[in-house]
């Protein structure tokens, strides 16, 4: 779906973000993304959708090879759903007008500014009904649960019609058992539609569960790759807790990689 080859992401000042990051997300896999704070798990994500660029490396989506262009990145980001952990929805809409945002991106740019023809309608309705909140399409966002919001932003992203979502700490803001109830969600509609999937998430239970396979970044390099399953307290204490992991050799721990 994507391929980074030996990308390297370097801000102002020096900041290396991402450091010879080689990593290709597969087509249908749910692949969730941990890794410390600062680690540049959100720059991997963003360097999936364009508003990144590489300062070294290249990015390739399938089958449109290297995007040169914004109006091919404008393209890319039409088929692809975004969540984020803050909403970013608008609070004095209703849930149906804010999953509605979702489609103006199909439409022509002036169309944008008219009523939603009656099919985009159904459409975000029965997005809102597969997450649970048919009988809350006309409440104002502002006020449903932080559940209920992240569940209408994950309708909004169905009715872009994506193959990729992309979602950026999208259970952060939740108490665990809706954290982990909106995510069993979004990790069952990705495996019906076979949507491919990158996730970042803080909760390594969560990974455990959900994921596919789970990729792990500390200080901008891949310091895990591999299944849930493989996944062992001493990885996990390794992506966390070792901050210069990824200037060193693991020691006694194959699923680690050295970097
Ligand atoms: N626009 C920017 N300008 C300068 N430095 C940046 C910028 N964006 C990110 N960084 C730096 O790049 C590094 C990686 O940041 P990133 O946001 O990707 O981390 P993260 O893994 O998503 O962290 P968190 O878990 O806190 O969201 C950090 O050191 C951060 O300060
Ligand atoms: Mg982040």
């Amino acid at each position: 779906m994507i391929t980074l080859a030996d990308v390297r992401v370097e801000f102002p000042g020096g900041v290396r973000a991402l450091d010879g990051v080689s990593f290709r997300l597969e087509p249908g896999s749910f692949t969730v993304l941990l890794g410390r704070s600062g680690s540049g798990k959100s720059t991997m994500l963003r360097l999936c959708n364009g508003l990144q660029a590489p300062s070294a490396g290249t990015v390739a989506i399938d089958g449109r090879g290297i995007l040169r262009s914004q109006a091919e990145w404008r393209r890319h980001r039409l088929a692809t759903g975004m969540v984020f952990q803050s909403h970013q929805l608008l609070p004095r809409w209703t849930a149906l007008d804010n999953t509605l945002v979702g489609s103006i991106g199909r439409r022509p740019l002036l169309a944008g500014l008219l009523p939603p023809p009656r099919q985009e309608v159904e459409m975000a309705l029965d997005a809102l009904d597969r997450v649970g909140l048919a009988d809350k399409a006309r409440t104002r966002v502002d006020h449903l649960s932080g559940g209920e919001r992240q569940r209408v932003g994950i309708a909004r992203a169905l009715v872009q019609r994506p193959v990729l979502i992309l979602a950026d700490e999208p259970v952060a803001s939740l108490d665990p058992a809706t954290a982990e109830q909106v995510l069993d969600l979004l990790r069952g509609i990705c495996r019906q539609d076979q949507l491919t999937a990158l996730v970042s998430l803080h909760q390594v239970e969560l990974a455990r569960r959900t994921a596919d396979r789970v990729v792990a970044l500390a200080r901008g390099r891949i310091v895990f790759d591999g299944g849930p399953t493989d996944l062992s307290e001493d990885t996990t204490t390794g992506i966390y807790q070792r901050p210069h992991l990824a200037d060193r050799q693991p020691e006694g721990d194959p699923a680690l990689i050295g970097a």
